[in-house]
């Protein structure tokens, strides 16, 4: 039984065969999955309703899933690879190694999300403006979304506890324009940057019959 397992096994591992498109595909689908905002900014609306993630735990995550797709790699016969094939394949494995290397870095830029010049930090137009509002969907992911933003920025506080923990934080120059801005963000909801798509003249043509419950749930989480 056990001999049996055992061949079974080695056959497993002989045979298996990856290529470069399906780790590469694979790789994408995962990287969208983490990357939720950038996903919408590309035009892939899957992950629309979401935040993404500033865990801890996440950039552990990241080097799990990282050193599968470069163990895929090596299942992946090089040796027949010619032209464009071999090129993606280099420039994966290019990727995925600089992705691993960096692991060992995670306690220092990761750790520090808040800056002048990004996220909501910076303000809140440049999210609002990178949402699409078309369809009704569109404003029920949006109003979804937007309700991830306590958590999410509760999750940037606590990595940031973390690196002033470690006395690794961002140079003051990144960080003390932040206090301000915020302040700046800081409205009655009817009249924050976050609830301007729903005073939009055709919000109410695209949200129909609906035309209310989105804009009530918009006020409460604005
Ligand atoms: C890898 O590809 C080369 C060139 O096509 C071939 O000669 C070799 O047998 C392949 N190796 C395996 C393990 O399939
Ligand atoms: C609604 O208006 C905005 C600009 O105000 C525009 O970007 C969007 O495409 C319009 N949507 C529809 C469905 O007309
Ligand atoms: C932030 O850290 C606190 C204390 O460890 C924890 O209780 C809380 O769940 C964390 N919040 C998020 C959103 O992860
Ligand atoms: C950080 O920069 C601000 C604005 O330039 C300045 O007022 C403040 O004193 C600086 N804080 C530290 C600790 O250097
Ligand atoms: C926002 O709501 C407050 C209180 O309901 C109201 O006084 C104010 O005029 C509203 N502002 C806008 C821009 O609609």
């Amino acid at each position: 039984m056990w001999l049996k397992y055992l061949i079974f096994l080695a056959g497993a591992s002989l045979f298996r065969t990856e290529t470069v498109d399906k780790v590469s595909s694979d790789y994408w689908s995962w990287r969208l999955s983490i990357s939720r905002e950038f996903s919408t900014s590309i035009g892939t609306y899957k992950y629309n309703d979401r935040l993404d993630s500033y865990t801890y735990e996440k950039l552990e995550d990241m080097k799990v899933e990282v050193d599968g797709f470069l163990k895929r790699l090596t299942l992946v016969n090089s040796s027949s690879l010619v032209g464009e094939k071999l090129i993606s394949f280099k420039v994966l494995k290019e990727i995925l190694e600089n992705v691993r290397d960096g692991y060992e870095w995670k306690d220092y830029q990761p750790l520090n999300p808040i800056n002048f010049l990004e996220l909501w930090f910076y303000g809140l137009d440049i999210f609002v403006s990178a949402q699409p509002f078309d369809t009704e969907g569109d404003f029920v992911n949006y109003v979804r979304r937007i309700e991830e933003g306590p958590r999410q920025i509760e999750e940037m506080i606590n990595l940031s506890r973390r690196a002033i923990a470690n006395g690794h934080t961002s140079h003051n120059a990144s960080v003390s324009r932040v206090p301000g801005n915020i302040d700046d963000m800081v409205k009655p909801p009817n009249e924050s940057a976050l609830y301007s798509p729903l005073k939009k003249d055709n919000a109410s043509a695209i949200l129909g019959k609906n035309a209310n419950i989105c804009p009530k749930r918009a006020l409460v989480s604005g």
